[in-house]
């Protein structure tokens, strides 16, 4: 072929070769895995195939091949930390996979991984610069490297269980604690001796010379949750190349944020900040987190303070916290929406379709954290005073940052780094639990009232202009959970306005406090909540106590 350089040729090169091996292309499966509790995000291509591996699904094709978006945020692989960091680390790629249930195994497997990437026809890639492993005791693997394809024995590394349990192992591939998994082989890609880093395998493996650019898994057992694997129905294959990592081989750079696709968002980005691209730390963070977000975003994620929403509140968050850092003083990360539809759009139908509802929901959760990242940031820049590289910041100011501010534990944590600062994090869930506790005993305001509130039209919020406000009007009285006429001295209840100055629970902040004042008396407001009709809050409720 010809020199397929763009990244949307190496995946559509990927796809041709599969094709021409008898493969059926599958489109990527949603970020938020169907009928999977073990599973927080599509962390891998062969997620979407599980029940087929599992002998539960069977498929009117043996021989898969696919281009799967993936998210490594939360849950088991977690790489939120390390993105605008590291060369390589990301929320969100794209995992280039073939499959077979059943089909072919080891010999096939391994023989289509060499024919693509060294052959002329497809990527060319220098053989010299290969090298594998394989799992320590898969002799099987070993005679088909060395004996079919001629790779050297010294250029075949055995790995065992390297990460201190039977089968915790780089060579063995699991999905999650339990589901399918096997030894595997993987090939890595030498990016020269300028570079630092020792062979897999070595104490300098982790460095930046060798890096690992495709894992195939020979499916053959299911990890049960006591450990123990029981054998598949059938031996099978399932393949992870991402397609960064090799758009960079391909295109002659190191790090993936040197690549076309990146080198793109990154110029974007610079752009709507009107500054330099000069390959900010920040920048690469907006460029990959808006790749997380918008894909989220577009399977159904909405930010929120639990489970897959608050991951995406915090990678949002991050963003903006970033873009903050690089002089922002407006939103500007839902403006990041439209390059990445121009950069992904055709393999990804979905963004483009879906444009306008992720640019609302980014500048939504925006305009919410812009009310207090600048009073956190100061908080924690007055908290750091004094503090120096190796002391710890105290778990109460990570947790008031929490609290009060929105700020995730993440994002703090991502800006003490930057001084070499640490979190008392033992701290920070010491308050947390305790205010777990608080909450659990404040219990009595949990009533649901999204469905017993039945008023017109939704409360509007003024908090943003002012404090306070006179003559508004009370739309609605509640009483442990039930409309009421009055409430009566000492009573607690529940006050909807027609509009409200009190900010509602929400991004990690509690509701506000405060007095709402009639002619005979007043409600002592203790907490403020939204109620939510899908996406929207439509309501804001006052409970307190009423007293003369
Ligand atoms: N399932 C293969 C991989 O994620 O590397």
């Amino acid at each position: 072929m010809s020199q397929p350089f763009r990244s949307a040729d190496i995946r559509q090169a990927f796809i041709d070769f599969f094709i021409s091996k008898q493969h059926t292309q599958v489109s990527s499966s949603s970020l938020i895995p169907h009928n999977d509790p073990t599973l927080l995000f599509t962390n891998a291509g062969m997620n979407q195939f599980k029940e087929t591996f599992l002998g539960m699904e069977p498929r009117d094709y043996t021989r898969a091949v696919t281009s799967q978006k993936c998210v490594r945020a939360g849950g088991k692989h977690n790489d939120l930390d390390n993105v605008g960091y590291t060369a390589r680390h990301h929320t969100f790629f794209e995992m280039l996979g073939n499959f077979s249930f059943g089909d072919y195994f080891k010999q096939a497997g391994i023989e289509y991984i060499w024919e693509f990437l060294t052959s002329d026809k497809w990527l060319a890639i220098d053989k010299d610069r290969l090298y594998v492993t394989i799992y320590e005791t898969d002799d099987e693997a070993f005679e088909i490297w060395n004996k079919n394809i001629g790779i050297p024995s010294e250029r075949i590394i055995r790995i065992g269980d390297n990460k201190g349990a039977p089968y915790a192992s780089d060579n063995f591939w699991t999905m999650g604690d339990t589901g399918p998994c096997g030894p595997c082989t993987e090939v890595f890609y030498d990016h020269g001796a300028d570079i630092e880093g020792g062979l897999p395998g070595t104490p300098e493996e982790d460095g930046d010379r060798y890096i690992e650019i495709w894992n195939c898994v020979f499916m053959q057992f299911n990890r049960q949750k006591d450990g123990t694997l029981l054998p598949l129905p059938a031996p099978s294959v399932d393949t992870g190349m991402g397609l960064e990592r090799i758009s960079a081989i391909m295109q002659g750079v190191h790090g993936n944020y040197e690549i076309d696709l990146f080198v793109h968002l990154m110029d974007a980005a610079a752009d709507i900040l009107e500054i330099n691209n000069e390959q900010q730390s920040s920048l690469k963070v907006i460029a990959d987190h808006i790749r997380a977000v918008a894909f989220l975003i577009a399977d159904g994620v909405t930010p929120s303070n639990e489970g897959r929403g608050y991951v995406l509140r915090r990678v949002i968050r991050r963003a903006v916290r970033h873009g903050n850092k690089l002089g922002a003083d407006s939103e500007f990360f839902y403006k990041m929406v439209a390059p990445l539809v121009a950069e992904m759009g055709s393999a990804y139908p979905e963004l483009q379709d879906k444009q306008s509802v992720i640019e609302s929901a980014i500048q939504k959760e925006e305009a919410q954290f812009a009310k207090t990242l600048a009073q956190g940031l100061r908080l924690l820049a007055s908290e750091l005073e004094g503090l120096q590289d190796g002391d710890t910041l105290s778990g109460e100011a990570a947790f008031k940052l929490y609290d009060t501010y929105g700020f995730p534990l993440d994002l703090t944590a991502d800006i003490t780094r930057e001084r070499g600062i640490a979190i008392d994090e033992a701290e920070f869930d010491e308050h947390m639990q305790a205010q777990r506790e608080r909450a659990r005993d404040a219990g009595k305001f949990d009533v649901d009232y999204s469905s017993v509130i039945q008023v017109e039209t939704p409360t509007t919020f003024i908090g943003y202009e002012q404090l306070e406000e006179d003559g508004v009007t009370i739309d609605a009285l509640y009483q442990d959970g039930n409309p009421a006429d009055s409430l009566t001295e000492g009573m607690e209840g529940v006050v909807v306005l027609d509009r409200t100055p009190f900010y509602a629970e929400g991004g990690g902040q509690v509701g506000e406090l405060g007095e709402i004042r009639t002619a005979s008396g007043v409600f002592e407001v203790q907490d403020t909540k939204k109620i939510w009709s899908g996406d929207y809050p439509l309501w804001c409720r006052h409970h307190g106590r009423y007293q003369h």
